[in-house]
């Protein structure tokens, strides 16, 4: 068992039903509905390492606590981050936090995004709205690789322009990290330059080769759906196709069922599956 006071960071899970507090250090809104909150450990021990597509049990003292993904830079594990959209109790509930509050963070949980797999291939980010949030760790990772990669598409479908996450760094992204960056929106508003419709649209002309590249895909289970069959009519096969699935976590850890999919446990087996492996039970909720 680690001592509150001992750095934490080889050391990930020392007590995996424990929160320990976190003080917020910034919280930025990046959207009408969606915000991102910078933690630090309260007792001045160190961060945690986590992979891109683990995420945390965040507690919001008092209400109740959620699983979020990890948004922030893998090789800057000092400051965690979290991005969150507002839908129900515990989110609207966290967005009230400020700056100074604690937050009780339990994890880093799950399994990650196939970084390992992708060296050497094409790369294909498709993320949908808040999806971006559980890949931006990825991008970051990719960026900090870029050579042992070669082309990495990100493609990106916000509901409307104002919808459109961190995109300052989509420019970077397209800029400095040399990734073929193409954005689409349900409704376009003001001075849209990019893709109106969905981010289906996207795949047929994105520039990757299907015999040597590896999807990774994160939004609505029906916006899944779709990419997978278009990425599967571009020749991508099931085991190079990877999604991340979501469902309701009570402890994260394989315990208590209550994330059970099929015959496995989204918070312990996934959330991040390669498609092959789920493809019979993907899109059933009854499952
Ligand atoms: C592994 C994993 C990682 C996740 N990562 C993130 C993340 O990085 N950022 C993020 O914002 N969310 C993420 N989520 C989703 C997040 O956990 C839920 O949005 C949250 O639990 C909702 O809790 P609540 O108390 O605010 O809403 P509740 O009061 O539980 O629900 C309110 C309403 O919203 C609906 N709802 C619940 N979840 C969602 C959802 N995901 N999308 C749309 N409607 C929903 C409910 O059906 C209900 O109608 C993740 C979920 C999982 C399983
Ligand atoms: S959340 Fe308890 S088993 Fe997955």
């Amino acid at each position: 068992m680690a001592s509150e006071n001992k750095p934490i960071a080889d050391d990930p899970i020392p007590e995996p039903m424990r929160p320990r507090s976190y003080r917020i250090q910034r919280v930025r809104q990046e959207t009408e509905d969606t915000f991102t909150l910078e933690l630090e450990p309260a007792d001045g021990a160190k961060g945690f390492k986590f992979e891109p597509g683990q995420f945390n049990m965040l507690y919001v003292f008092g209400v109740g606590e959620v699983p979020i993904s990890i948004s922030g830079n893998p090789s800057s594990p000092e400051t965690l981050t979290h991005t969150t959209r507002v839908v129900g109790t515990v989110t609207r509930a966290m967005r009230q936090l400020k700056r100074g509050d604690l937050i009780g963070v339990r994890g880093p949980f799950g399994k990650p995004w196939p970084i390992e797999q992708a060296r050497g291939r094409d790369v294909v980010v498709v993320p949908g709205g808040i999806g971006l949030a559980p890949l931006r760790p990825v991008l970051y990772a990719l960026t900090a690789q870029r050579k042992q990669f070669r082309r990495v598409a990100l493609l990106y479908g916000a509901r409307t322009p104002e919808n459109v996450l961190f995109p300052k760094e989509m420019k970077q992204w397209r800029d400095r990290s040399n990734f073929d960056v193409h954005l689409t929106v349900d409704r376009a508003t003001g001075a849209w330059r990019d893709s109106v419709g969905l981010v289906t649209n996207l795949i047929p002309r994105a520039p990757f080769d299907p015999a040597n590249a590896v999807a990774m895909v994160c939004g609505p289970e029906v916006m899944m759906r779709f990419v997978v069959m278009e990425l599967e009519k571009r020749g991508l096969t099931d085991d190079r196709i990877y999604v991340s699935l979501e469902r309701n976590m009570k402890c994260g850890l394989g315990f208590c069922g209550h994330c059970l999919f099929g015959p496995t446990f989204i918070c312990k087996d996934g959330p991040v599956f390669r498609f092959d492996a789920i493809r019979h039970f993907f899109s059933k909720w009854e499952v």
